[in-house]
């Protein structure tokens, strides 16, 4: 198969006695669209921490196209073309939306108007052309999950990595923001690694599941067959439920 473009081998984090993330190999390739799921604590957003340069790994191996990235910070990841969302949504409230993507688009672009461009360009794609001037701070929870994602785009990435990015968000907003994705992947050819509460949103956009549990691994497939696996429904739900995916 060819290399991958992300790949943990082994990866894990420990805090304290906490194995947050343990022992976890993945690989991800130009193309994909790949989904974590699992319950909270599960150490999804610990592993993207691992995957970005928020948190080193305490075992294990991060790597970017062959090549180990354990060692460099984030923005110097960002600039190998991996691209991410908060969980924990922090724009820069008193900035306008225009400038919170200039921020990304700056890695690209030295000069001040180039990169205010190619970030209009960016709010744009994501249908925020016309709240440009806004204060992200006035912006509503959908327009600023619209904005995440733009400052993600605007790093210029080939892979984005969305963490719960449709959290909260009414089942319209969920629709339009899946569209958005999904034209983002189709058109552009965006590696997508996105960790996904909403099973239907897993499984109307992602080939391929991951899910996570007490830090492991605990199954890999396909949406279907993930979302209809025994082991999955304990994990999610504790034993005893019934499970009837729609
Ligand atoms: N910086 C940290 N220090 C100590 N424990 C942490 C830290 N970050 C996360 N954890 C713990 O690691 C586990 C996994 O958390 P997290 O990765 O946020 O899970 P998820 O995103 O799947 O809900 C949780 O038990 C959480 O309390
Ligand atoms: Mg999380």
């Amino acid at each position: 198969m060819a290399q991958a473009l992300l790949q943990t081998r082994g990866a894990s984090k420990h805090f304290m006695g906490l194995k947050a993330v343990d022992d976890v190999s993945l690989a991800v390739h130009k193309g994909e669209v790949v989904s974590i799921i699992g319950p909270n604590g599960a150490g999804k957003t610990t592993y993207f921490n691992l995957l970005t340069g928020q948190l080193s790994p305490t075992f294990g191996e991060v790597s970017f196209r062959g090549k180990t990235i354990n060692e460099l910070p984030p923005h110097e990841r960002a600039k190998l073309g991996m691209g991410r969302t908060f969980q924990i949504v922090k724009p820069l409230i008193a900035l306008s939306a225009l400038e919170n993507v200039m921020v990304g688009a700056f890695l690209q672009h030295a000069r001040m108007a180039d990169a205010r461009d190619h970030a209009m360009a960016v709010l744009n794609r994501v249908g925020l052309g016309a709240h440009a001037k806004r204060r992200a701070g006035d912006l509503t929870l959908s327009e600023r999950r619209r904005l995440e994602v733009a400052r993600a785009l605007a790093l210029g990435p080939e892979i984005v990595l969305l963490d719960e990015v449709m959290a909260g968000l009414n089942q319209s907003e969920t629709g339009r923001c899946i569209d958005l994705l999904r034209s983002l992947h189709q058109e552009e050819g965006l590696t997508f690694l996105i960790i996904e509460h909403n099973l239907k949103v897993v499984r109307a956009f992602s080939e391929r599941v991951i899910v996570l549990d007490r830090g492991r691994l605990i199954a890999e497939g396909t949406a279907d067959d993930i979302l209809s696996s025994p082991e999955v429904v304990k994990a999610y739900l504790g034993e005893g439920h019934q499970w009837t995916p729609s």
